[in-house]
């Protein structure tokens, strides 16, 4: 069955790419792009879709994500920097689900897990994050995302330069030694597989809202 997939930001530097991505998926139709950009509302596509896909801002994310469940349309968020629990009551209220992550690639979802399961064995670890210089939020949903998961205080730096597109380390200290774990997304492209599955799973998920990619893969 084709899922009919509408794009929330879809004149975005992320909304561009899954618009691609969904185009290029034999088993989904792309059926709106919603962006103040292009002139047309989230509610003037909600119709038609049966995924929302959302990559837009942290002050924008909670109110659209509400307005696709009490549609009844399941919503994949990418959108980092907004207040997840507050997404709960929308949630418990609609037959829809929500799925939520801070980071689609998986190398990304493979730094967060070596990282969480590092951290039982060194005494004390730093996150470095950077990322390109428009992003809006910091810390990173996924450094934010990456700390929570690990052990202890963990304190985040945050770098914001052009060139960059994401990027992470975690860095562990211990006597006489240090491990690093380094992870790059060098383009958008790199999310997209992960989106993809998103799209595929939202609609069959047991809980709602779920949080962290790593649910549907491992
Ligand atoms: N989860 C991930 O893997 C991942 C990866 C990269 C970026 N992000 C996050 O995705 C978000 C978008 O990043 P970006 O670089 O594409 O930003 P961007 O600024 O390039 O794009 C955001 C788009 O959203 C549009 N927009 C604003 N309000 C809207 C609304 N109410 N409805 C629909 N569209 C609206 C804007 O006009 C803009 O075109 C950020 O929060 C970023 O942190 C997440």
């Amino acid at each position: 069955m084709t899922i009919r997939v509408a794009v929330a930001g879809a004149a975005g530097r992320m909304g561009q790419a899954v618009v691609a991505a969904v185009e290029g998926a034999d088993d989904m139709e792309l059926t709106g792009r919603a962006d103040p950009a292009l002139g047309t509302a989230l509610a003037d596509v909600l119709g038609d879709a049966d995924v929302v896909v959302d990559f837009t801002r942290p002050d924008t994310a909670l109110d659209n994500a509400r307005q696709c469940l009490a549609a009844g349309v399941h919503v994949v968020i990418g959108t980092t920097g907004f207040d997840l629990d507050a997404l709960h009551d929308a949630a418990a209220a609609s037959d829809a689900n929500a799925f939520v992550a801070p980071n689609f690639a998986i190398s990304a979802v493979l730094m967060m897990r070596f990282a969480a399961e590092a951290s039982q064995h060194m005494a004390a670890a730093e996150i470095v994050e950077l990322h390109h210089d428009a992003k809006l939020d910091a810390p990173s949903g996924t450094a934010a995302r990456t700390a929570a998961q690990m052990q202890g205080e963990v304190p985040i730096h945050s770098v914001r330069l052009p060139g960059l597109v994401a990027h992470q380390e975690v860095i562990f200290g211990d006597v006489g030694q240090s491990l690093t774990i380094r992870q790059d997304s060098y383009s958008r492209e790199s999310f997209m597989p992960g989106v993809l599955i998103a799209v595929r799973r939202v609609g069959e998920l047991e809980t709602s809202p779920l949080v962290g990619l790593e649910h549907l893969l491992f």
